[in-house]
């Protein structure tokens, strides 16, 4: 799989250490930075990364900062961009089965390098379950859209 890879000072070092292993495991990498511990603006670079994935360069993108919090927030303001905060191995299990997510987000500070690669690896080998799923990603692209959505009030 062809994966961005992208953080800003905090995440650094973390982002190092998940592209070598993305590359271990004989995924293509791309780093869209930073590259340096200089304090930069984590929207910079999750705007760059993602923009691979909307394009279509890459499959998916790997975002870092302290939190991954505001790696996520910016990414979520992005068509067709569904990322996730991962915390845990299994809600980022989760969010591949039913969110279909395309981008990950991690917390170098919240987060260890063990754990960061225990949900890494979950989050590239989970399936998309597709199904009942596909209409609530579709009403997630209505909304990017501009459009009003046509369930009612009770979401059904
Ligand atoms: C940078 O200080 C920090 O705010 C950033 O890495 C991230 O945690 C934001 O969500």
């Amino acid at each position: 799989m062809k994966i961005a890879v992208a953080s800003d000072h905090m995440g650094l070092e973390m982002k190092r250490a998940l592209a070598a292993k993305l590359s271990e495991w004989g995924h293509g990498v791309i780093d869209l930075g930073t590259d340096s511990e200089a304090r930069c603006h984590y929207p910079v670079f999750a705007v760059r990364a993602c923009q691979t994935v909307q394009t279509g360069e890459c499959e998916r993108a790997v975002l870092v900062c302290g939190t991954g919090i505001g790696m996520c927030i910016t990414a979520g303001k992005l068509t067709a961009i569904r990322a996730v905060v991962g915390h845990d191995v299994y809600a980022t299990q989760m969010s591949r089965r039913h969110n279909n997510t395309n981008v990950l987000c991690l917390g170098a500070r919240t987060t260890g390098i063990d754990a960061a690669l225990a949900i890494l690896q979950t989050w590239l080998e989970t399936p998309y379950e597709g199904g009942r799923h596909d209409e609530r990603l579709h009403l997630i692209t209505q909304i990017e859209q501009g459009e009003g959505i046509e369930p009612g009030p009770d979401g059904r």
